[in-house]
């Protein structure tokens, strides 16, 4: 069963063809069977929820969801997809890294025109930090686009990845053609009028001089697709194709089946666990509040390592101890949310709790196990917190505590002064921290200005920490679990203390 799962995200820059690319996806997997339903259903998923007013404004979601689809080859066997969204705003949270803690596997979507975006590029390290194997999709080809080698060659400087061309466009823009094959050879194209990929595939297409020529170059100047290569995160296969249009989209479905890895081993102190062990075990890798506003309960997001997960089931969460009985959980499936009976690994599950389970916890029978790897990414806008009403100093500090293990915020508390400082990777954060800290603990709170940039976790020996903390005490505060942060003034204020402190590491990344 293991075997016929494949788990996976969509990373891209905001524009690029997520949200269209879904769709098309959806569609062919016979999930769905009207484009255009994955934009509505957001829509009317939002609805539900209050605090996701601040969702509706800006016209985004802020949260992930899991969409399931199937498919069954010619020989009758049956792959489930289980692809994970990652909001695609500009304004992206620690969720949306998080997510990518919980797949095997991921697709990168480029525009043809732009190329890789600074947000494609960001995901991508994410994904690198873990060693997520990425197929690259080159969407847009039936617009005018930048030339081939262009793009392949900026991906594999901009990204340090081989390339390997899978396919080939035969012209773009208005002079698209249709999409090569490189290993077999076959055009896909367009039918009569309509630029509409109709299916047809022809065998005897004559080539323009020009784009034979550069698929030669091509087929001579890039290496070969090695699955290992892949899989290790070393290389990148490359489709060109057109979400909107229809083209290259099967192909891309192909590839995840064919080539993207099944649920992989995940990571413990005491080492991998794998999807074979029989134990079920699973981590959370997200928590979300008030999908539905008539209830105060949350859904923490379980991805499943290992074991048949039966619905009623008892887990241990780590980060409490004494087991819960999992009666009610959720699987999300591309049309609604449907009671799972049963799930194996690399399916994900949502249970309902009233906030007992965190982003980060490990659920398992026996409660031997604890995964590690979610990391902590280093935030890039840091306020203050100042209180209206100076007598809620303790309900902020609950509120700040709960919002920073549930991923909404990171929360430092400086050695010196007593305003605490929150982090968070995009403006829309500090939105919902505000919000919610009205909302659901009665805490009226601004945010100002700091004079801190940045932060970075910084490790080292105990004396080379003493001495680098006698010359930096302004500079130093402690994260939620009491680890060292360096607060940077600027982007230069860390490679300047880099330097100067050679036995120190400044990171931006902290694993839990
Ligand atoms: P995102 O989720 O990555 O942000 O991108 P989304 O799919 O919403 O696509 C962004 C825009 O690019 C949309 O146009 C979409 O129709 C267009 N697009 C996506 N794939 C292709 C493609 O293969 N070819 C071409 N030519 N366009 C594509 P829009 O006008 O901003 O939105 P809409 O009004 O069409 O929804």
């Amino acid at each position: 069963m293991t075997a016929s799962r494949r788990t996976f995200a969509i990373i891209s820059h905001p524009d690029a063809g997520k949200t269209t690319l879904t769709e098309k996806l959806l569609l062919q997997g016979g999930a769905i069977h009207l484009a255009g339903q994955v934009k509505a259903r957001g829509q009317a998923r939002r609805a539900r929820s209050d605090w996701m007013k601040i969702e509706q404004q800006r016209g985004i979601s802020v949260t992930s969801s899991v969409m399931t689809f199937e498919r069954t080859d010619a020989d009758g066997n049956t792959i489930t997809f289980n692809l994970l969204d990652t909001p695609g705003h500009e304004d992206f949270s620690e969720d949306t890294y998080r997510t990518l803690t919980a797949v095997d596997s991921a697709i990168m979507v480029i525009d043809a025109a732009k190329g890789i975006e600074p947000q494609t590029r960001k995901l991508f390290e994410v994904c690198r930090l873990r060693s997520v194997p990425i197929i690259t999709f080159v969407n847009k080809v039936d617009r005018e686009g930048r030339a081939c080698f262009d793009l392949l060659d900026e991906v594999a400087d901009m990204l340090a990845l081989d390339v390997c061309p899978m396919s080939w466009p035969v012209g773009m823009g208005g002079l698209f053609q249709g999409i090569l094959d490189l290993k077999s050879g076959k055009v896909s194209r367009p039918e009569g009028g309509s630029k509409e990929f109709l299916g047809k595939v022809d065998e005897n297409v004559e080539l323009p001089e020009e784009v034979a020529e550069e698929i030669e170059l091509a087929q001579a100047g890039y290496p070969e697709f090695d699955i290992e290569a892949y899989r290790g995160g070393d290389l990148t296969p490359v489709f060109f194709g057109s979400a909107l249009k229809n083209f290259g989209v099967v192909e891309l479905i192909e590839a995840i089946a064919n080539f993207a890895p099944p649920p992989r081993p995940q990571p413990t102190e005491a080492g991998p666990v794998d999807p074979e062990h029989k134990e079920v075990t699973g981590f959370i890798f997200k928590v979300q509040a008030n999908m539905d506003p008539m209830h105060r309960d949350r859904i923490a997001f379980m991805r499943l390592v290992s074991g048949t997960f039966k619905r009623g089931m008892k887990l241990t969460p780590s980060g409490l101890g004494k087991p819960i009985a999992v009666h009610s959980p959720i699987l999300f499936f591309a049309q609604d949310r449907e009671i799972a009976d049963s799930a194996e690994p690399g399916d994900i599950i949502g249970i309902p709790n009233h906030g007992t389970l965190r982003v980060g916890d490990t659920l398992s029978e026996k409660n031997q196990i604890r995964f590690t790897g979610l990391p902590n990414f280093a935030p890039e806008i840091l306020r203050r917190v100042a209180l209206r009403d100076p007598t809620k100093t303790k309900q902020l500090r609950k509120a700040l505590d709960d919002l920073s293990e549930e991923g909404v915020i990171q929360v430092f508390y400086p050695e010196i002064g007593s305003q605490w400082i929150v982090g968070v990777v995009g403006q829309l954060q500090l939105d919902v921290l505000i919000s919610r800290l009205e909302a659901e603990y009665k805490v009226e709170a601004v945010l100002e200005a700091s004079p801190f940039d940045t932060a970075r976790w910084i490790k080292g020996d105990d004396k080379a920490l003493r001495d680098f903390a006698d010359f930096n005490k302004m500079n130093l505060a402690k994260d939620r679990d009491g680890d060292p942060v360096f607060m940077a003034k600027s982007a230069w204020d860390v490679s300047y203390q880099q330097e100067r402190n050679p036995d120190l590491t400044f990171s931006a990344t902290k694993e839990r």
